[in-house]
């Protein structure tokens, strides 16, 4: 039976796609790399959502037998308008990822969370096999914390005391993201709230030091990951 709906039909990215020539290229070359069979770990934003695109049209074409488990509410629900089935980490491990990231430094250690769903997308990046990570020039920085903040989900009662701990380890600058369409602070899909934090230097050890506080659910910093970058450029 048919919802007779078009919320999910007519979904369409929010915003305007930056670099879209450069982007697509790379979103073939991602689709290229699907195999029959394969299940697939979809990251979140713009990004992701034009490789997306990419694979379902291969899915379609082809009839190729692949399943995705997405990283966000947002990217499930393009999964779902796109035809390309899911599943979950209950029934399967990803054979592959692919994502996008807000920041890369020269060591490919990452910031990503842009859109807040930094903790099933590292979930994710550390469930599969093979990451890929696709970004454009502007996303490539000399060190990380030059345009981005680095964002820390957590558990909300836990505010005051995860907001002391990371000053302690040299955040200079937080600020708790407020929501677009809600009042007050943006809630993330696993009912925390977000703390964006700048910090001058991003030592070796921070993303464990984040991660150790009592409160703290994820950070959107990756360092030390084996992932494989891909540049989307315009020529
Ligand atoms: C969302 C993310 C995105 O992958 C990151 O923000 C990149 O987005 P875009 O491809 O739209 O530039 O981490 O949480």
């Amino acid at each position: 039976m048919d919802w007779n709906s078009s919320l999910i039909k007519n979904l369409e990215w929010s915003d305007k796609i930056i670099n879209l020539a450069g982007k697509q290229k790379v979103a073939d070359e991602i689709a290229a790399k699907v195999k029959d069979g394969d299940i697939l770990g979809v990251g979140s934003g713009s990004t992701s959502y034009l490789a997306l695109i990419a694979i379902a049209n291969r899915i379609r074409e082809e009839k190729l037998n692949v399943k995705a488990i997405p990283t966000s509410l947002e990217i499930s629900m393009f999964c779902s308008k796109l035809g390309v089935p899911l599943t979950t980490l209950y029934e399967n491990k990803p054979d592959w990822l692919f994502d996008g990231a807000d920041e890369v430094d020269p060591n490919n250690s990452l910031i990503k969370g842009r859109g807040g769903a930094m903790f099933k997308e590292k979930l994710l990046i550390a469930s599969s096999e093979v990451s890929y990570i696709i970004v454009d020039d502007s996303k490539m920085v000399p060190k990380l914390c030059t345009n981005f903040p680095i964002p820390v989900e957590v558990f909300p009662q836990a505010l005051l005391y995860v907001e002391r701990e990371l000053r302690a380890l040299g955040a200079d600058s937080l600020a708790l993201r407020p929501a677009k369409g809600k009042d007050g602070p943006v809630i993330t899909e696993n009912g925390n709230i977000i703390l964006d934090c700048m910090f001058d230097e991003v030592g070796h050890s921070l993303e464990r030091d984040i991660k150790s506080i009592t409160g703290v659910i994820e950070s959107g910093l990756f360092i030390g990951y084996n992932l494989h970058i891909l540049m989307a450029s315009n020529t």
